[in-house]
C-alpha cells in the first residue's frame, strides 16, 4: 500500500477536494481496470495537488519523467499557458495510443508532448529550459535524473519527485529493499545539495518539493 495516510483520512481529503475531470476520472477507471499496476496512477487527492501547484507556479515548459497512462500528464499542464508545454517521458509504448486519445479528449492535447524512450538518453538531447520538472519513474536513477535536469531547470524552477517516503520503508534502512534505498539517497542528496532548497510533503507516498534557487 503507497497510501501513508489512513484510507478514512484519505477519503475525507478527497471529498474536500475538487473532483476529478470526467477525463481524469476515465483514466483512474480504465487504469485500474486494464493494467497490472494501477497505485502507480497518482489518483484524484495527488493529482489535484499537482494541478494546484502547477497553477501556482504558472510555469511555460513543464517535464514529466514517466507517464505511464497520462494522468499526472494532464493534471500538470491544466496550469500552462495557452502556448505553454509539457514533455513527458515514458519507456513503456504500450499505453501511447490510449494517451494521446486521452489527452485529446482533455483538451489540452496542443500543449503535451509524449517521447516514448529511455529518460536517461532523452533528457540530455532536449534543449529547454523547464519552469517544473516532475520526475516519477525509476526509483534507481532519480539521483541522475536529477543531476540530469537541475542544470535544465531555471532559476526559481521547481522539482516534484514522487514516492520519496517508498511506504514508510525509508525509515528503516536496514530492512530497505532497492527502492527504498535509492530514496534514502536521493533525499540525502537534496538536504545535501545547496543550490536547492527542499520540503518533503506527507501526500499519499512522499513527495519532494525543491526550488532552485
Ligand atoms: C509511477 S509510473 C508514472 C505515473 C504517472 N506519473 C502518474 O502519476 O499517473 C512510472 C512510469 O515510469 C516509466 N519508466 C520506468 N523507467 C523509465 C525510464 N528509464 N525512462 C522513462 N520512463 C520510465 C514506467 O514505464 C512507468 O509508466
Amino acid at each position: 500500500m503507497h497510501n501513508l495516510l489512513s484510507e478514512a483520512v484519505n477519503t475525507y481529503c478527497e471529498n474536500h477536494s475538487t473532483p476529478e475531470s470526467e477525463i481524469l476520472h476515465k483514466i483512474n477507471r480504465q487504469t485500474h481496470l486494464q493494467t497490472e499496476l494501477p497505485i502507480m496512477l497518482s489518483g484524484h487527492l495527488q493529482g489535484r495537488i499537482l494541478s494546484m501547484i502547477s497553477h501556482m507556479i504558472q510555469p511555460h515548459f513543464i517535464l514529466e519523467i514517466g507517464t505511464f497512462t497520462g494522468y499526472s500528464a494532464i493534471c500538470l499542464a491544466e496550469g500552462l499557458p495557452e502556448n505553454g508545454q509539457l514533455i513527458t517521458i515514458d519507456i513503456n509504448e504500450e499505453w501511447k495510443d490510449r494517451c494521446e486519445d486521452f489527452f485529446q479528449a482533455s483538451g489540452l492535447a496542443n500543449k503535451i508532448k509524449m517521447i516514448v524512450g529511455n529518460a536517461v538518453d532523452i533528457i540530455p538531447k532536449l534543449s529547454h529550459e523547464f519552469d517544473l520538472v516532475f520526475i516519477d519513474a525509476d526509483k534507481t536513477n532519480y539521483e541522475l535524473y536529477y543531476d540530469l535536469v537541475i542544470e535544465k531547470l531555471k532559476p526559481n524552477g521547481f522539482i516534484l519527485a514522487d514516492n520519496v517516503l517508498f511506504h514508510g520503508d525509508v525509515l528503516e534502512p536496514k530492512t530497505a529493499g532497492k527502492n527504498a534505498k535509492a530514496m534514502i539517497s536521493f533525499n540525502q542528496k537534496m538536504m545535501r545539495d545547496d543550490r536547492i532548497e527542499c520540503v518533503l510533503l506527507p501526500v499519499r507516498d512522499g513527495i519532494m518539493l525543491c526550488r532552485k534557487k
